[in-house]
């Protein structure tokens, strides 16, 4: 399969780029990511020197960027991970979300139209059903009600892409996805954020009484999901991806606290997120009946994985901590104290 990938340098793009070269899965992959805050290539070192993968930095915005690469490269496939993806920012400052998840996804639509792209695959959250009261869970028809900038943009960006196969019959589907948790996540998220404090003694910031509860999807059991769907899954269709290993906040950083071996009481209550959905839920039973998926990876294994990762990669992460971090982390976090 040729596959051209959007926004693969950060941290669940990068994840599937690894994944698709690594199993021998794709036979061309075309990486097309700005290279934002969130996009590194320091994700893809496995893969820099294969014959295979090519890198272009460019804007999915850039429609006509966007046009010569698919008729150079005339891939099978792309698969439209680039995205503005952190909650907190898009409270900060909702512009960037609208341009790249809004704009960036029509502009990819409109030349993948041009072309007559054989598959179109959207990735998109479980955030787009908004909070979900106990005891429903969000199957494929659940209504929309995203409640942040970041999860309205994606729900705008879903519905667009799936008027592509209503109108027009370009071969559109749509992954929706619980929270990811593993390697090389940008530390803004909560479990590296908790864990990358925890490892350096620092106060861990819970928003609220900590008893909003997330759905933990380890990142390569989501790349094994949206392979499944780009092979075997229908055109026109939604297919949620789940951990079905749902948590509140404070049971997950007591978790990370015991593991690295720091008391509780480093955890910090601060003030609320604006809007902040309680609780996300969703059925996966239609990915596994439709294509077999099966998440593989239990949380506590997943979490020892990631927090060993954090901890022998101490140069990546104060890389991505210095600069930029600095200023974001001093404009979410210092007046919430
Ligand atoms: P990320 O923030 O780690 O990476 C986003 C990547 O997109 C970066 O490499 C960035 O440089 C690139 N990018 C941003 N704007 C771009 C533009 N205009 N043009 C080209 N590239 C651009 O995000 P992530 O956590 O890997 O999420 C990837 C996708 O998965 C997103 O669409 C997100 O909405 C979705 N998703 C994420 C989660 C999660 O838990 N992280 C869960 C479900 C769905
Ligand atoms: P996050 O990783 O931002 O994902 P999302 O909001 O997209 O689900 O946050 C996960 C949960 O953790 C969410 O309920 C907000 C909470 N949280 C904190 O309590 N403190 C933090 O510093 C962060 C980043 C998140």
């Amino acid at each position: 399969m040729r596959v051209l990938v959007t926004g693969g340098a950060g941290f669940i793009g990068s994840a599937f780029v690894r994944l698709m070269l690594g199993e021998d899965r794709a036979t061309r992959l075309v990486n097309l990511d700005k290279l934002t805050y969130a996009g590194n290539l320091e994700n893809l070192t496995p893969v820099e020197a294969d014959p295979r993968y090519r890198f272009v930095q460019g804007d999915i915005c850039d429609t006509q960027l966007v046009l010569e690469l698919l008729r150079e490269e005339k891939p099978d496939a792309v698969v439209h991970f680039a995205a503005e993806s952190h909650v907190d920012r898009s409270i900060l400052g909702p512009g960037a979300f609208v341009e790249t998840n809004v704009k960036g996804t029509f502009s990819l639509l409109e030349a993948a139209r041009a072309v007559a792209l054989p598959r179109f695959l959207h990735v998109s959250t479980d955030e787009v059903y908004g909070s979900i009261e106990e005891p429903h869970d969000a199957d494929e028809n659940y209504p929309l009600r995203a409640s942040s900038p970041y999860s309205a943009s994606k729900a705008a960006s879903d519905l667009l892409a799936l008027s592509y196969w209503t109108t027009f019959k370009l071969p559109v589907m749509v992954t929706r996805a619980s929270n990811n948790y593993g390697p090389y996540q940008f530390p803004e998220k909560l479990i590296p954020l908790m864990i990358s404090n925890a490892l350096e003694g620092k106060p861990l910031p819970i928003y609220g009484d900590g008893m909003q509860v997330r759905d933990w999807l380890y990142v390569d059991d989501h790349c094994r999901a949206i392979l499944a769907v780009l092979e075997r899954g229908t055109p026109g269709e939604i297919y949620n991806v789940g951990g079905s290993r749902a948590l509140p906040n404070r049971e997950v950083v007591e978790k990370i606290l015991d593991a690295v071996g720091q008391p509780h009481s480093l955890m910090t209550t601060v003030a609320d997120r604006p809007g902040h959905d309680r609780r996300y839920a969703i059925t996966t039973e239609k990915l596994e009946r439709t294509t077999g998926w099966q998440a593989r990876m239990p949380f506590e294994e997943g979490l020892a994985q990631t927090i060993a990762w954090y901890r022998s990669n101490p140069e990546w992460v104060a890389r991505v901590r210095s600069g930029e971090y600095q200023s974001y982390y001093a404009s979410n976090y210092g007046k919430r104290a």
